[in-house]
């Protein structure tokens, strides 16, 4: 009787440590799983991983760092973090390398180092070490968990990369073209020293901006040329020089050949134009051009005027004598109309011979400034009449150069009825000088007249470019020659309706 509730608490009893059993090994199960989830991170991690003591000595290793290192588990565990992975005989500090365990161990924080070693260029080596003191809240840790990556690739990309930039800012920094590269919007992303120096904008002032800041639109179709390049990645234009129109800083307008390259990055289409300010080349290029139309034109003229002066000679010499045997008025009248064509063709001749002969300069020391008072003198005799006045500007202390002086008397002469000519309704030419460097005289002659509009510009050093009806086109062309017969140049500067200045240099000697 007694018997039966003892049996059932018995019964119970053993329910109860059943389930608790089945209970712990649910939690040993999920342990086990948790243990082999570890593990398998803490072998396939791509880090190096060291389970280590206070006392340096390695309890565990991860796969990595036996791979890494070239030891099997049983060689590392149980000896010193330092032997293993430096095969050194003692702790890192000695090595002058900061010990993360010692740190660590001391502030009981998580703690990162860089290891660098060097042994000749070519053998270093950088890797980042982080410790993690393994242990409960507020608690000393006895175990520690090192991390190592090994960045030597990554810091060796860095170093290459760095120095290819660096090559790169070299070759841009002394490059006497201009190079800018811009994205796909059409954005300038780079801007090199001689860009600067071309067009005028600091880095700072273009970077970000629109390439029409530098090349209109409208002055060539590179805008369309690129766009079309981006969107279908062909062109025509890519590794050709194109000719173009650019505008430096202050809306100054000069001719410029361009060179487009692209370069493509995981899809990012960068476009790369090397740009070269050939405003001196084409100036060159009219010259020559200039000098050889002169050349041409010279040698017809001196062989049309030398054929001229002789039948001429003789068609006046016949004209003299018949006048003095004649008797009838209305015949004496037109011999003398004959007379003054004949005369007024014997000038042109002597003109033609002007323009035509080599000149030779009869040079001295002249002091350009008395000079130009003597034709300002001559010229304001002249014109009396009061509706042109002159003013001189003339740079004081001016040095004496060696020259022609009669014969650039010929110039201001010529250059300034020019700008007379261009000013019908009255108005002031104003002569200015000053030292050109280094050494020499600029002159600038100004009038306020009709200008010239860039076509005319390109003719009027031509021999019988006129657009005057009692014009002979000869005043520039000469004035011209005598100028390069100083070394000097002489060019205009003018735009219609706002006159026009002759700029002229001519060299001390
Ligand atoms: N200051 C000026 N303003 C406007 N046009 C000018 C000026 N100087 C020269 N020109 C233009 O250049 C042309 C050529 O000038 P150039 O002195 O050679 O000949 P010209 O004056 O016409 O004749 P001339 O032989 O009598 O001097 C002029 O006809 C004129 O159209
Ligand atoms: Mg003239």
């Amino acid at each position: 009787m007694m018997q039966e509730p003892q049996q059932e608490h018995l019964l119970q009893e053993m329910k109860r440590m059943e389930h608790l059993l089945r209970l712990k090994e649910q939690e040993l199960e999920k342990l086990r799983v948790s243990h082999l989830f570890l593990e398998t991170i803490f072998d396939g991690i791509h880090e190096e991983i060291l389970v280590i003591d206070e006392n340096f000595v390695v309890h565990n290793v991860n796969r990595t760092f036996l791979e890494r290192h070239g030891v099997r588990k049983q060689e590392a565990v149980g000896r010193k973090c330092y032997e293993v992975t430096y095969k050194a005989e003692v702790p890192c500090t000695f090595s002058r390398q900061d010990c993360p365990l010692e740190k660590a161990k001391s502030t009981g924080n998580r703690i990162e180092v860089t290891h660098r070693h060097e042994s000749g260029s070519e053998d270093f080596k950088e890797v980042i070490r982080i410790v993690y003191p393994v242990a409960e809240e507020g608690k000393t840790a006895r175990y520690f968990l090192e991390i190592s990556r090994d960045v030597t690739e990554y810091r060796k990309l860095i170093k290459t990369l760095q120095a290819s930039e660096r090559r790169l800012r070299g070759i841009l920094d002394t490059a006497t073209d201009a190079i800018l590269s811009i994205d796909e919007k059409q954005r300038i992303i780079l801007f090199n020293d001689a860009a600067e120096r071309i067009f005028g904008y600091s880095r700072s002032e273009v970077l970000g901006k629109n390439l029409n800041t530098l090349i209109p639109a409208h002055y060539g179709d590179h805008s369309k040329f690129v766009k079309r390049f981006i969107e279908t990645k062909t062109s025509k234009v890519m590794g050709k020089t194109l000719s173009l129109t650019a505008l430096r800083k202050g809306g100054k307008e000069f001719p410029i050949e361009m060179g487009l390259s692209h370069q493509e990055t995981e899809g990012d289409i960068t476009v790369t134009a090397i740009i070269r300010d050939v405003t001196a080349q084409k100036n060159l290029e009219k010259k020559l051009l200039q000098s050889e139309r002169l050349a041409a034109v010279g040698k017809t003229v001196a062989h049309v005027a030398h054929e001229i002066k002789n039948p001429l000679m003789i068609i006046g010499g016949f004209s003299q004598q018949i006048r003095r045997s004649m008797t009838e008025e209305k015949s004496i009248q037109k011999l003398h109309m004959i007379l003054d064509e004949v005369g007024r063709l014997e000038r042109l001749v002597a003109d033609l011979g002007d323009f035509t002969k080599e000149y030779r300069l009869v040079k001295r020391p002249a002091d350009i400034n008395a000079v130009i008072r003597d034709v300002l003198n001559i010229m304001g005799e002249i014109y009396s009449g009061g509706k042109h006045g002159f003013e001189g500007d003339l740079a004081p202390n001016l040095e004496e150069i060696i020259c022609d002086p009669d014969k650039l008397k010929q110039v201001f002469i010529n250059t300034i009825a020019n700008g007379l000519e261009a000013m019908e309704g009255g108005g002031t030419i104003t002569i200015q000088t000053r030292k050109w460097d280094p050494h020499g005289v600029e002159i600038r002659i100004t009038d306020r007249g009709v200008g010239m509009s860039e076509e005319e510009l390109l003719h009027i050093f031509e021999p019988f470019y006129t657009t005057r009806e009692s014009g002979s086109g000869l005043g520039l062309s000469i004035s011209y020659r005598i100028v390069q017969a100083h070394k000097g140049e002489m060019w205009p500067v003018s735009r219609p309706g706002e006159g026009t200045t002759f700029i002229i240099r001519l060299p001390s000697n």
